[in-house]
C-alpha cells in the first residue's frame, strides 16, 4: 500500500489533486489495474467523485506518482479488494489476467463485474468468455456500455452517472467487439466521402490536364503547363464540390422512389443505399471543403500574371483596331454567374453551420429538416444554375469539345440536373400523393417515426 506525497508529485511534474477524497466515512473501493497515464487520470477522477481507489500494479513500490489517497497494491491484493476493476494496460499485456484468473473468478461467481479502460477516447478491452464483464467506452460525456449481466451493467451504469458521464446500453457482451472496435476506427464515416473526394480529384485533373494543357501543346504547339498550379487546380476543385453536393442529394431521391416503388417506408433499403444516406453530413462537409477552396482560388484570379498579361495585351489590341465594345448580354451573363455562385456559396455554409452540433442542436426536427433538404435542393440549384450560366453557349461550340471530349463544367452538371429533375418529379401532385400514401396512411404510420434504416435521420 503506498500514498503518494505532493512533493512527490511536483517533482514529476504532474499536480493530482483529488477534489473529495473521502464523501463519507468509508468510500467504495473501486480496483485499477496499471499505473500508466490512463489509470492516473482515472484514479483522479473517481477519487474527485468520492471513490476509494486501489491500484494493482507489477511493482506496487517502484511505480510512477499516483493521486493523492489512492492505494497501490499486487494486482491480486488489489483485486480482492474491489467490487470493480477497470484494466488500464495494453491489450498486448493481457496475458497476465490469466494467470490470475481465479482471484477474478471468485469475483464473477459473486457477480463482481470487471470493467475495462474507462478513459476519454479508451479501449474497451472485452473478455468475451467473462460473462459478467462488461465492455465500457468512454466517448467525451457519452458511455456505451455492453454486457451479459444486468447486475455488471447496473453497477457500471451507476458508476459512469457518478462519473457526470452519460450511459449508452448498446445490448450483450457480443457487442463488446465493436465497441473495442470504435477508438481504433480511422474516421469510419468520412472514408467513403473522402474517397469519392479524392477519386473525383484524381479524375478531373489528369481529364482537364489532358484536355487543356496536353491538348494545347499537341495540337497548337502551345506550352501552357503553367497552368496546373492555378487554373486547373481552380477547375477541378469547384467540379468537386459540385459533384459532391449532388451526391448528398441523390440517395435521398434514389430512396424516395424506392419507396413509392415498394408502396411502404417500412422495408429496409438496400445496404448500398443505407450507407450512401449515412454519410451525406460528411459528403457535404467535404464538399463544402471544397466549395471554400473554389471561392479562395476565385479571389486570386485578378491578381495572376498571366489574367492581368492577357488582359493588358487585349486592351492594346482593342485599343488599336475598334473603340472598346461593351457586351451588355456578356454582363449579365457575368453578374449572374457570380452573384450565383455568391449565394450558392452562402447557401453551402449556411448548410455547414446547421451540421454544427451546438447549432443545429438548437433548432427543432422540422427546422433542421427544412435547412437540410430544402434550403440544401436550393443550394444545389442554385450552384447547378452558376454552372450552367457559366457554361453559357459554349455547350453547343464544337469547339468546346477537344479531341471530342466534354469540358469538365458539362460533366460535373450531369448529376446534379438528374437530382433535381428527380426531386422536380418528386414534388409533381400525384407523385406526391403517393408517397404521402406510403408515409402517412399505412397502418403503423407514427408521427414522427423514423424508419430503421434511417431517411431523414440527421446525424447532427
Ligand atoms: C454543408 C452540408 C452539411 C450537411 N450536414 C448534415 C448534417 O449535419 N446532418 C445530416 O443528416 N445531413 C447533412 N447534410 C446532408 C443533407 O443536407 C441532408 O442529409 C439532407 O437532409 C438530405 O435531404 P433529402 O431531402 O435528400 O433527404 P431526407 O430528408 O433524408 O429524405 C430522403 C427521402 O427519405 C424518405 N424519408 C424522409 N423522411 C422519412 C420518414 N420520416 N420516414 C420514411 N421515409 C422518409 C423520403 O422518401 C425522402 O424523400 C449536409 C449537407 C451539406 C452540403
Ligand atoms: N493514455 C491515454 O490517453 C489513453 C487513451 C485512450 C486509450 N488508452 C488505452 O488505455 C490502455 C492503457 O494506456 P496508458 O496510456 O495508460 O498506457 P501506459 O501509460 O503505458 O500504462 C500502461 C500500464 O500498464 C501496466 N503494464 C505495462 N506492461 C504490463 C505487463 N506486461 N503486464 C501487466 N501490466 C503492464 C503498467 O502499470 P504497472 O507498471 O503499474 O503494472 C503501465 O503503467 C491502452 O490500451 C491504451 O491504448 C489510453
Ligand atoms: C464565392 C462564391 C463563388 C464565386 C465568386 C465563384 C466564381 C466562379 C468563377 C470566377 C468561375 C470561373 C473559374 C475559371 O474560369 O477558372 C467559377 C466556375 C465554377 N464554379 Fe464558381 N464561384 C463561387 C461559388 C461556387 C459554388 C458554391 C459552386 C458549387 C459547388 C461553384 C461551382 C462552379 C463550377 C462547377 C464552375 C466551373 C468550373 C470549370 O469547369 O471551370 N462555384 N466560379
Amino acid at each position: 500500500m503506498r500514498g503518494k506525497s505532493e512533493e512527490e508529485m511536483k517533482q514529476n511534474g504532474i499536480s493530482l489533486h483529488p477534489l473529495d477524497v473521502a464523501a463519507g466515512p468509508e468510500p467504495e473501493l473501486l480496483c485499477i489495474f496499471g499505473t500508466g497515464d490512463l489509470g492516473r487520470s482515472l484514479g483522479l477522477r473517481l477519487l474527485q467523485s468520492g471513490y476509494g481507489v486501489v491500484y494493482g500494479s507489477r511493482k506496487p513500490h517502484s511505480c510512477g506518482p499516483l493521486p493523492q489517497g489512492a492505494q497501490v497494491m499486487t494486482h491480486a491484493e488489489a483485486a480482492q479488494s474491489s467490487n470493480l476493476i477497470f484494466i488500464c494496460v495494453h491489450r498486448e499485456h493481457y496475458e497476465f489476467l490469466t494467470t490470475m484468473e481465479h482471484h477474478l473468478k471468485g469475483k464473477v461467481n459473486k457477480h463482481k463485474p470487471t470493467i475495462n479502460n474507462l478513459k476519454k477516447g479508451m479501449y474497451p478491452e472485452a473478455n468475451a468468455k467473462n460473462k459478467n464483464i462488461s465492455g465500457f467506452y468512454l466517448n467525451c460525456v457519452q458511455v456505451f456500455l455492453c454486457g451479459e449481466s444486468g447486475e455488471a451493467k447496473q453497477a457500471v451504469a451507476h458508476l459512469a452517472t457518478k462519473l457526470g458521464l452519460t450511459v449508452m446500453d448498446i445490448g450483450s457482451l457480443s457487442a463488446a467487439r465493436e465497441l473495442e472496435d470504435f477508438p481504433l476506427k480511422l474516421f469510419p464515416e468520412w472514408r467513403l466521402p473522402l474517397s469519392i473526394a479524392v477519386g473525383l480529384t484524381v479524375f478531373f485533373f489528369f481529364y482537364l490536364l489532358i484536355r487543356d494543357v496536353i491538348y494545347a501543346y499537341v495540337e497548337k504547339k502551345d506550352e501552357i503547363s503553367y497552368r496546373i498550379m492555378v487554373s486547373l487546380t481552380s477547375k477541378v476543385f469547384p467540379i468537386v464540390a459540385l459533384g459532391m453536393l449532388s451526391l448528398c442529394y441523390l440517395p435521398g431521391a434514389i430512396a424516395a422512389f424506392f419507396q413509392l416503388y415498394r408502396g411502404t417506408k417500412y422495408r429496409r433499403f438496400p445496404n448500398w443505399l443505407d450507407r450512401w444516406m449515412l454519410c451525406r453530413k460528411q459528403m457535404g462537409l467535404v464538399a463544402l471543403g471544397f466549395a471554400f477552396l473554389h471561392a479562395i482560388y476565385t479571389f486570386i484570379i485578378p491578381i495572376r500574371y498571366s489574367v492581368r498579361h492577357k488582359l493588358i495585351s487585349g486592351v492594346m489590341k482593342n485599343n488599336k483596331t475598334t473603340p472598346f465594345y461593351f457586351d451588355n448580354t456578356n454582363a449579365w451573363r457575368m453578374d449572374s454567374f457570380l452573384s450565383l455562385g455568391i449565394l450558392g456559396f452562402f447557401l453551402f455554409v449556411l448548410l455547414g453551420l446547421t451540421s454544427l452540433p451546438s447549432v443545429g442542436g438548437s433548432l427543432s426536427w422540422r427546422e433542421l429538416n427544412f435547412i437540410q433538404s430544402k434550403l440544401g435542393h436550393l443550394t444545389l440549384f442554385v450552384c447547378t444554375a452558376h454552372g450552367y450560366i457559366y457554361g453559357w453557349n459554349r455547350f453547343l461550340r464544337p469547339s468546346t469539345y477537344k479531341w471530342y471530349t466534354p469540358p469538365g463544367y458539362v460533366l460535373c452538371l450531369i448529376v446534379p440536373s438528374v437530382v433535381l429533375v428527380l426531386k422536380l418529379l418528386l414534388l409533381l401532385p400525384c407523385v406526391d400523393r403517393g408517397k404521402t400514401r406510403c408515409f402517412c396512411l399505412l397502418p403503423g404510420w407514427l408521427p414522427g417515426w423514423l424508419p430503421a434504416s434511417s431517411p431523414g435521420q440527421r446525424s447532427v
